[in-house]
This record gives C-alpha cells, structure tokens and sequence, in this order.
C-alpha cells in the first residue's frame, strides 16, 4: 500500500446542496498533486474532510495506509498539515517565532512521548527561514511583512511541521502575476521530494509544478493524470470552456 492519501466515495451537502458528490482520489507518496477547477466546485470543502473540520455524509478518507474518516482535527494533524485559502500567520509573533510555534506545536502533537530538544525545534526553524527567503525579516513581527511573504510564511509554517502530507489551499491566491510564478518556484524548491496536494484555479500556474493533476468539476473528479495529458483532456477543455470556468 503506496497511497499517501486515498478518497473513496466522498460526499457531502449543506442542506440541500449536494457539493461532493462521489469523489475518488489517490496521491501516492512523494508525489505533488494538484486539485483544480472553478469556483464553487468544492475544492477547500473537500480539504475540510481531509483535515477532520468537517464530516463527509458518505465516503471513506485514508491517509498513509489509516482510516481517518471522521476523526478529529488533532488526530489528524499528526499526519497532516495544512495551509488555508487566507493567512493564517501570527501576526504580532516575529517571523521566526511564527516558525518556531508550528515545529513545536507539531513535535509535541506527534511525538506525545519522544521530547524533541528545543535546539531541533530551533534548526528546524531556521532552516525553513532560510528555505522560504525571510531570513533578512526573522527578528520582525509577521504582521510587517508584505502579502506575498506572508503566503511564503504560511508555507513555511505548514513545512516546518515535517508531517508526511501536505495539503495547501491556493497558495498564490491574491498575488500578481509576478508574485504567483515566484510564490509557484519557492513552492517547488521546498517540496522536493514531499507529499503535497496543492488547490488552484489556474492549470497554467500548476503545470511546472505538478506530477499529477485532478480537476474538480461540481463535486466530482473529471479527470486525473499528467499535467500535459489533462491539458489534451476532452472533458477537462469542455469544463473550462463550457462557462464554468474560473
Ligand atoms: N459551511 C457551508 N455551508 C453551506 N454551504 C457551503 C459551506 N461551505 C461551502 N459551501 C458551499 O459549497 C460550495 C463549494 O465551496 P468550496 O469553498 O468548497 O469551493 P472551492 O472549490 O474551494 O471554491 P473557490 O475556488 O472559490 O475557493 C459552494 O457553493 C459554497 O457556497
Ligand atoms: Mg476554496
């Protein structure tokens, strides 16, 4: 059993809207896999039951080989971490202290009875400083930084938890053209070699980044597969053009 995170059947509504509706989805390990599709189409939905915000009414949710479906958010930040559509810094914290909180907050909910020396906390928190390009910023309150760097410290954070799986909700959402195809290459030299499932809107922004791509139209997965083989896609075109593109 390969999968770093398997989706069967997945549903679910909000009162009579039916959002999900039957989604099936693999990423193996080490992969980078992206989810994308139009507005509305139930992207950050689904990683609200991938990350135990909410319940799916149908479905079954595997992460690394274990059931997950329907545990709690603490259970699953073990073997999980997530970034969210908009910042989630701390914004009176230092920019280093914001890293600091997210390798300390993930060694003690993962290794409840392995003490990981504050020294470690600290490597791991300067190594990702240097890694997102903030070094010069470390000592200034998060709140100081520009929107985009921001972004690259929320990335930060979520990579700072070392979990095995990553999951990032429109990590260039809000940046110019400059900033997204920056924000896109720092994304790519942090990732090597980790498992992420990263949502756009845009095939174009993803498409040097991803191994594989899946596109979410109305609650269900249309199609999965190479970034190049989804651009060739009949039913991937159809969708984009067919007016309900972003
Ligand atoms: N808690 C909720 N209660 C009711 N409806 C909701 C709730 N959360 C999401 N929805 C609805 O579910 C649908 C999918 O929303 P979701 O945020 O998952 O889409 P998305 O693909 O992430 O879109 P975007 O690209 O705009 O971020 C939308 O119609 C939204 O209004
Ligand atoms: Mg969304």
């Amino acid at each position: 059993m390969n999968a770093a995170l398997e989706l069967h059947g997945i549903a679910k509504r909000f009162g009579a809207t039916r959002v999900l509706r039957g989604v099936d989805l693999s990423v193996a390990r080490g992969e980078r896999h992206a989810l994308i599709g139009p507005n509305g189409a139930g992207k950050s939905t689904l990683f609200d039951l991938i990350s135990g915000r909410t319940r799916p009414d149908e479905g079954r949710i595997v992460v690394a080989g274990r059931d997950m479906t329907g545990k709690p958010p603490r259970r699953v930040s073990r073997v999980l971490a997530r970034s969210f559509q908009t910042t989630s810094v701390f914004g009176g914290l230092s920019v280093l202290d914001n890293l600091r909180c997210a390798a300390l907050g993930a060694a003690s909910s993962r290794f409840v009875d392995r003490w990981l020396p504050s020294r470690k906390i600290d490597e791991r928190a300067h190594a990702m400083l240097d890694a997102i390009g903030l070094a010069e910023r470390a000592d200034e309150p998060a709140a100081r930084l520009a929107y985009a760097e921001q972004r690259a410290l929320d990335l930060g954070i979520a990579l700072a938890t070392d979990a095995p799986l990553l999951l990032l909700d429109e990590p260039t959402a809000g940046m110019n053209r400059a900033e997204a195809a920056r924000a896109l290459a720092l994304l790519r030299a942090t990732t090597e070699g980790r498992t992420l499932l990263v949502i756009e809107h845009d095939m174009d922004a993803v498409f040097g980044l991803a191994d594989r791509i899946s596109v979410l139209v109305q609650g269900r997965v249309i199609a999965t597969g190479a970034p190049a083989a989804i651009r060739a896609n009949r039913d991937v075109q159809e969708a984009y053009l067919g007016g309900v593109a972003p």
